[in-house]
């Protein structure tokens, strides 16, 4: 029976549910502990193909990294001002293009539903990367993969999300994924910065959460503080966006109010939210996270690419 992420697509972590957590929570630690030379096999003579409408670091270099560690290869777009999309040509041909050159698609575009529509338009499977303000099912993954490494169990833990909950795509993700889990939410933000209307129904059908804008008063509260960037470039008033600017910074004197156990993760990158001189604490995650990226991905894509799994 072929494994259930078989040549299929990865557009929303919505269509996620504990099972399906569970199997790449599996095959990550499988792939962590597996011989290089066998991995090398799980890809191998396969090709990786990125477009990036949008910068980023971490999620186009691991998905490079992790299909190079599974013996495939990458091509991309990782700036479309290179590419002819700069000359007027449309996301559905430039997808059908790479789609023809690759085994499996990642694709991130300031476009909500550009993901959704790409994987239409696709003939391999395509992995959304980060759709507009929408979501970012990898980093959901990565998240969930970390929050359970590091804490040892997600159902029962109290989780904190500050910051830019309005814009922050991996927030969506994070909640969304969340759902299929017995957790205490509690979301902390500027109002301007709330979860937005839109999605409110969607969230609490899947988990309870409070909310509020203090985030002093409930540090001694977390298992796990999940800290956001605010998003500027999602901004259409730069003085709306001054007026939130700086609005919450994790610093060491904090880490006294909170649990000694708490873990903090951030999806990077950070501005100012966390402070420097937190890195080195036993409390600071969002390294790991980024490495756990990693390794989750190169799981997801040997589970899209092996019939069988691995
Ligand atoms: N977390 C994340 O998506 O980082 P990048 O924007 O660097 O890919």
């Amino acid at each position: 029976m072929s494994n259930s992420f078989f040549q299929k697509d990865i557009v929303s972590i919505r269509d996620f549910d504990k099972k399906k957590f569970e199997t790449i929570f599996d095959a990550t630690d499988k792939i962590i502990k597996m011989n290089p030379s066998e991995r090398r096999e799980l890809a191998r003579g396969k090709t990786l193909g990125y477009l990036f409408f949008e910068p980023s670091t971490r999620t186009r270099l691991s998905f490079e990294a992790a299909m190079a560690s599974l013996g495939g290869t990458s091509i991309g777009i990782a700036d479309a001002s290179s590419s002819s999309a700069k000359k007027g040509e449309s996301l559905a041909d430039t997808v059908k293009i790479m789609s023809l050159y690759s085994d499996v698609l990642v694709l991130r575009h300031q476009l909500d539903g550009s993901s959704r529509f790409a994987a239409e338009i696709s003939e391999k499977p395509m992995i959304n990367a980060g759709s507009g303000t929408e979501e970012h099912p990898t980093q959901a993954i990565l998240d969930l993969y970390t929050i359970w490494k590091e804490k040892k169990r997600i159902d029962g833990l109290k989780i904190g999300i500050v910051g830019d909950l309005k814009y922050g795509r991996t927030v969506y993700s994070l909640l969304y994924a969340l759902g299929n889990y017995k957790v205490d939410v509690h979301l902390i933000s500027p109002t301007a910065l709330k979860i937005r209307a839109d999605s409110t129904y969607e969230i609490k059908k899947r988990l309870p959460y409070k909310e509020s804008t203090d985030l002093e008063e409930n540090l001694d509260d977390f298992d796990v503080l999940y800290v956001t960037r605010i998003q500027k470039e999602r901004f259409a008033d730069a003085e709306e966006y001054a007026k939130v600017k700086g609005s919450y910074k994790i610093v060491p004197d904090m880490l006294k109010k909170m649990k000694d156990d708490v873990i903090i993760m951030h999806p990077l990158p950070r501005l100012d939210e966390i402070s420097h001189d937190l890195d080195s604490t036993k409390q600071a995650k969002y390294f790991k996270q980024a490495e756990y990226g990693k390794d989750t991905r190169a799981a997801l894509l040997a589970l899209i690419l092996n019939e069988n799994g691995f």
